[in-house]
């Protein structure tokens, strides 16, 4: 039996914290009641939940609300120093961290403290810190929201690319995510696992930290960078960087450096770079900014928050400011990395 739930206030499942209702919501906590659940509405548009962290709500959500809460973590395979970890899509990203630094299984704890859920991650392709989950993902299970057929999708099925993959492109809304399958490498039966400590931040922080390099003392000291910039979701609302850092040409790169010689970048390949959309709105005069209870981070400029009862649309709002200031001043688009719902 599914429980269906009317008028339900969904801000404490968005980490925004913006106060918007379904119209009928729904939390399926295992495949079956999952499979119930698409079965039920089958004929019907869903509107898809996971954790909740990459999200705007600018409305009510008219569609029913299925929230994706399946749980459990299993070894499905052990071989060569390597653990295939299947983990249902409803398990809290951060929580499977700290889970597997704790089992001794190495690569994803330079991803520590990301918000959100795991069956959620691929959707992005979540990243931090010199990683992204394409470098551990194996594949997931997915169901198709109109046949109800079940798939498996490989790490080549899923498209990854920075911030993006399959699930924001051709199979946008045609599939839930029910489980991920993570390779992870086993410490316990392996030795010369080689730890991504070069973005530059990090190194720094181990410095000061002075300790011995483990994953829990590297995932230590992303949880310290994140903490000192980042925003706690549970404090303020919030959803991580509000744009992607934008990938445009070199040329247009070596213009923009003889007005703004100071603009980072990273490289992407021959003809691309990529440049940091938290500079490019520190620059332009936002950081710290507040219209009302919308307002821009005071310690990192990508990310939008919520200083209480700010509405979906008044953060809206604001990001279409801040994009028409970085354009006006440089003459390049950001481009809105949170899902916009509603819009
Ligand atoms: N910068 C400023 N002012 C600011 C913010 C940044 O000048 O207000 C400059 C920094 O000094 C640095 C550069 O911009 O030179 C880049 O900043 P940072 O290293 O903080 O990283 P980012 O590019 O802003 C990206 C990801 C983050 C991820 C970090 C670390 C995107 C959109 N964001 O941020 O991801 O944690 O790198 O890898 O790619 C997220 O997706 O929610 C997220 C937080």
């Amino acid at each position: 039996m599914i429980e269906i739930h009317h008028n339900y206030n969904l801000k404490e499942l968005n980490t925004f914290g913006i106060s918007a209702f379904a119209k009928a919501y729904t939390a399926p906590s295992s495949r079956q009641q999952l499979m119930e659940t698409l079965g039920y509405y089958v004929a019907e548009d869903i509107f898809l939940m996971g954790g909740g962290s990459n999200m705007l709500l600018l409305d009510d959500i008219q569609k029913p609300v299925v929230h994706v809460c399946l749980k459990g973590i299993e070894r499905v395979e052990e071989k060569d120093g390597k653990v295939l970890l299947k983990v249902m899509a409803g398990e809290n990203w951060h929580e499977l961290v700290m889970y597997c630094i704790d089992q001794q299984l190495a690569g994803i704890e330079n991803l520590a403290l990301i918000p959100g859920n795991a069956g959620t991650a691929p959707i992005q392709n979540i990243g931090a810190y010199g990683v992204e989950l394409k470098d551990v993902f194996h594949s997931c299970e997915v169901i198709d929201l109109k046949s109800l057929e079940c798939k498996k999708l490989s790490l080549e099925d899923c498209k990854f690319g920075y911030r993006d993959s399959i699930f924001k492109n051709e199979a946008k809304g045609r599939y839930v995510i029910s489980s991920v399958q993570l390779e992870l490498t086993d410490l316990t039966q392996v030795e010369n696992y080689t730890m991504k400590t070069d973005y530059g931040a990090i190194k720094q922080e181990l410095d000061i930290m002075d300790g011995e390099l483990t994953i829990s003392s590297l995932a230590q000291a992303v949880i310290n960078i994140r903490s000192s910039k980042l925003p706690d979701p549970k404090v303020i609302g919030n959803s991580g960087s509000f744009f992607k850092n934008p990938i445009i040409k070199k040329e247009k790169y070596e213009d923009i450096l003889r007005m703004h010689p100071q603009l980072p970048s990273y490289p992407v390949d021959e003809m691309h770079v990529k440049v940091p959309a938290g500079w490019l709105i520190d620059r332009s005069g936002f950081k710290g900014k507040r219209n009302g209870d919308a307002g821009v981070h005071d310690k990192q400029a990508l990310v939008l928050v919520n200083h209480g009862k700010a509405t979906g649309k008044e953060i809206l709002e604001l990001s279409k400011q801040i994009q028409q200031a970085v354009k006006d001043r440089y003459g390049i688009q950001i481009e809105t990395e949170v899902n916009l719902i509603n819009e």
